[in-house]
């Protein structure tokens, strides 16, 4: 049976990090199912994510995952019209375990094969809520990325600012692991900002002032510099004032070159998206900043918001609509770009 557009099924595989999910998405809007099994408790052990555990723990769980997707769905494989697999960027064994396994569902099903990247996804993680509309603003803000996206038109997405070390992510988990709390410290940095009378004052990293990159790497410096300083004086140190100081530099930094970012190009949609979207001051303060500039802000909800497979499938439609499919010997790419992987070439310009 020829199944149209907005009836497309779409099974997606997860693999880039520490979940195994796989999910299936009708029409790239409607989530029939979304498994997520997450390695976390195996990586807190060690403090951080261990590649070649997690590789193995793909391994381990990546048929069951994508069985019960098709199972919570409803949907036998012959009904499926593409399979989505995680292409890049993320950790390179683990990437293997997910395309291999799409790569031989498609191979026996004999159905398209889309190879889909990563921060694409958490960008349409969005689409699973709401209506985007273009011109529109993608502020990443994971793990492993950190970035302003520019979406003209649909599935084409110019960076017009990126980190130039760390991660927002990376730096949480940085500063929660120097504040002794559990792997990953991003939740529990924000929850002990949230309970802080006072804030430690902190460095904003702006860098030049028509740059919409990023650096945390000093703010980084100066959380852990407070902590020996403390340390050699002997004196107590008051956590949830650097916790508080801490998010204060880092929201004050991403909302304000968001906001910028959005009026210089007169965007009608700001959308928030990656793991660190969950951080309630962040949420917070981009939707006071956003209602005063009536400028409507999409933010997913937390499921969706930290890795999970259905966001892989709604990207994914984007390659679906355009008939554009990968080989079956699609390669892991832990590089791979963004705007490359456009639905078609990205404009000149910008920043
Ligand atoms: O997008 P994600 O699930 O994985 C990557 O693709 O990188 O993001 C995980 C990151 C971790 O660094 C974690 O500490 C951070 O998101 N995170 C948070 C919060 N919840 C998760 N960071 C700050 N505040 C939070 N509430
Ligand atoms: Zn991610």
């Amino acid at each position: 049976m020829k199944v149209d557009e907005s009836a497309a099924l779409i099974l997606a595989i997860e693999t880039s990090c520490d979940e195994t999910s796989a999910a299936v998405i009708r029409g790239g809007k409607e989530i029939l199912s979304n498994i997520v099994s997450s390695q976390i408790e195996t990586h807190r052990l060690f403090g951080g994510v261990v590649p070649e555990i997690a590789s193995r723990k793909h391994v381990e769980v990546i048929t069951l995952i994508i069985e019960q997707a098709l199972q919570e769905a409803g949907v036998q494989p012959r009904d499926l019209s593409a399979v989505a697999v995680t292409q890049g960027p993320g950790l390179v064994g683990a990437l293997l375990v997910g395309i291999v396994s799409g790569m031989s569902l498609a191979m026996a099903l004999n159905i398209p094969l889309i190879g889909t990247h990563h921060i694409a996804g958490h960008i349409y993680a969005n689409a699973l809520v709401n209506e985007i509309q273009y011109p529109c603003l993608a502020l990443v803000v994971s793990g492993g990325h950190t970035e302003l996206v520019l979406l003209e038109e649909e599935g084409v997405f110019r960076i017009i600012g990126r980190t130039r070390d760390d991660a927002v992510g990376e730096a949480y988990d940085k500063v929660a692991r120097a504040l002794h709390f559990p792997y990953p410290g991003g939740p529990h940095v924000d929850r002990t900002a949230a309970e802080a009378e006072t804030a430690v004052q902190l460095p904003r990293s702006w860098l030049e002032p028509d740059s919409y990159d990023f650096s945390f790497s000093g703010l980084k410096s100066a959380v852990l510099s407070a902590i020996n300083q403390s340390r050699m004086k002997n004196q107590p140190l008051d956590v949830p004032a650097l916790a508080r100081g801490f998010q204060e530099s880092v929201i004050d930094v991403v909302t304000g070159k968001a906001m910028r970012a959005a009026r210089q190009y007169g965007v009608r949609q700001l959308l928030l998206c990656g793991g660190v979207a969950a951080n309630r001051g962040l949420r917070a303060r981009l939707t006071e900043l956003c209602e005063a500039e009536r400028l409507p802000l999409l933010i997913p909800p937390h499921s969706l918001c930290t890795d999970n497979a259905a966001m892989i499938g709604a990207a994914a439609h984007l390659k679906w609509k355009q008939g554009q499919f990968d080989e079956l010997d699609l390669k892991a790419d832990p590089g791979l770009s963004l705007e490359a992987w456009s639905v078609k070439p990205v404009p000149a310009g910008g920043n």
